[in-house]
């Protein structure tokens, strides 16, 4: 018999809602044929496609992440603005092909808008001038009489978009970007746009760009930049078709995030740095099967993914002191929980324990004690992309536990990893009691194998209620799972 012990006094700290965020770049059928399809009967005046749009909603998003990616450092923000008739046609070279503009900078923040989102730009560093990135802010936050705030209004657009987040630049440590550069050439330049944009509206917050957290890249882009920035940014994707090294790689960002939040700790010090640091976790998922350009990165999900993605939730939700921001990569189409057709839609896996997890997450996470079975990864079973196993064994329940502010409303997410076997559980309270019924959703299936399409969705969640009294409540979670549990106390 497994065991999660709960003390609804044990706090570990506030979850911030944004770590539910979204990414959307201009990227096979991201944007084009996903979010925006001009002409579609599915498409709303505006181009947005509402099916899309609803399919959205139900994943709370907070904050949403655009233009790229790796496309952002081509991109050029003043093709996309204006008349859209005049807009150029653009070679792209991110991804090999080409940019309408038809998508730009009023289309993002009226998506926004509809979405209820924040919206977070990046800014190109590859081809894009500090000017550029000086300019896209005035356009967007300016009020004065001055060229780029009038620009805002004679294009429509009155009053100030007011975007609060600014991304430095998109991975500009890789070879694959247009414009790569050292960490330390990148932290001088990055410094230079950091101080104009922020000159410019000494509101916005800034997000460095870091790569998985543990690198030398890391340590001297948090060093270099922490008197200029608000975040440093984290970019891990994991993924394997070996079920157990799938669902156990997103352990990958317990250690990115131990691993920065002491670079960051570290350097606030030594700098003697008073604003908070906090880490923008702005590209995460499971990627590894579609991962070249002529697939257009569209990943179809399985059961194991799904599980997978609610560990990395998990994973955010113990590290809530360190990690504020997380985007998930991406939206729609390109490794996504959303994906369309000219005719339809359907959910993939992974989007019903975002779904779920968004919902019922709470503000307050509490410390979990999970005593249960144990599995151990080789190392040839977790070489690529990012090594684990020597951080195992894991637990085969990964759990995380968050209540409100009160202490009388429990949310346990708990993901049994074991594909065969299902784990009776005892949940014990401490000072605390059961008060009735506990709400039980859960996403399972047969298979871990298991992928949904148009029209058959085998992968999706159930909801139901059980009675629940006292400080103990069993429950067996199935093999191969994600439940997430929600109870009063
Ligand atoms: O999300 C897909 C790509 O992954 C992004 O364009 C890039 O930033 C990352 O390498």
């Amino acid at each position: 018999m497994a065991k999660i012990k709960i003390d609804p006094e044990r706090k570990v700290g506030e979850l911030d809602r944004r770590v539910f965020g979204g990414f959307i770049e201009h990227l096979g059928r991201c944007i084009y044929g996903g979010v925006f399809d001009e002409g579609s009967p599915l498409s709303d005046e505006r181009g947005f496609r509402r099916d899309v749009l609803e399919a959205a909603k139900g994943l709370r998003m907070p904050i949403l992440r655009w233009p790229g990616g790796n496309f952002v450092s081509g991109y050029h923000w003043t093709d996309g603005i204006g008349p859209r008739e005049e807009r150029p046609r653009k070679t792209e070279l991110a991804w090999f092909s080409e940019e309408s503009n038809r998508f730009g900078t009023h289309e993002f923040i009226e998506y926004c808008r509809t979405l209820d989102v924040e919206p977070y730009i990046c800014v190109n560093m590859g081809t894009g001038t500090m000017d550029e990135a000086q300019g896209w802010v005035e356009y967007c936050n300016g009020t004065g009489d001055t060229y780029w705030a009038n620009l805002r209004r004679a294009n429509g657009q009155e009053e100030p978009f007011n975007v609060k987040y600014w991304g430095l630049g998109n991975e500009m440590y890789g070879d694959w970007q247009i414009g790569a550069l050292s960490a330390e050439e990148y932290v001088k330049k990055a410094r230079e746009f950091a101080k104009v944009m922020r000159w410019t509206d000494p509101s916005i917050e800034l997000i460095g760009c870091g790569l998985s957290g543990v690198t030398d890249w890391d340590r001297v882009v948090v060093e270099g930049l922490a008197p200029f920035v608000d975040y440093h940014s984290v970019h891990i994707y994991t993924g394997s078709d070996d079920h157990w090294s799938n669902v156990l790689a997103p352990h990958a960002a317990d250690r990115a995030l131990r691993t920065v939040r002491s670079m960051i700790e570290r350097a606030r010090y030594e700098q003697g740095i008073e604003h908070p640091i906090h880490v923008a976790y702005d590209e995460w998922n499971v990627w590894f099967r579609a991962r070249t350009a002529e697939t257009k990165l569209e990943e179809r999900y399985n059961l194991s993914d799904a599980l997978a993605v609610a560990t990395y939730l998990n994973v955010f939700a113990r590290h809530c002191e360190t990690v504020k921001i997380a985007n998930l990569a991406q939206m729609v189409n390109v490794i996504a929980p959303i994906f369309t057709n000219k005719e339809d839609l359907f959910l993939q896996t992974i989007y019903h324990p975002l779904k779920l997890c968004a919902e019922h997450m709470q503000e307050v996470v509490l410390d979990a004690h999970v005593v249960c079975e144990k599995h151990d990864l080789t190392v040839e079973e977790s070489t690529w992309p990012h090594r684990v196993a020597d951080m195992g064994p894991f637990d085969v329940l990964d759990v995380s536990a968050t209540c409100d502010g009160s202490g009388r409303d429990l949310t346990l997410v708990v993901v049994n990893r074991d594909p065969d076997n299902s784990v009776q559980t005892t949940v014990q309270l401490t000072d605390a009691a059961f008060d009735g019924t506990v709400t039980v959703h859960e996403v399972t299936g047969d298979d871990p194998t298991a992928t949904n399409d148009f029209g058959k969705e085998r992968v999706d969640a159930s909801e139901r209620t059980v009675d629940a009294g006292g400080a103990d409540f069993e429950h067996t979670f199935p093999a191969c799972s994600v439940t997430v549990l929600r109870a009063g106390l």
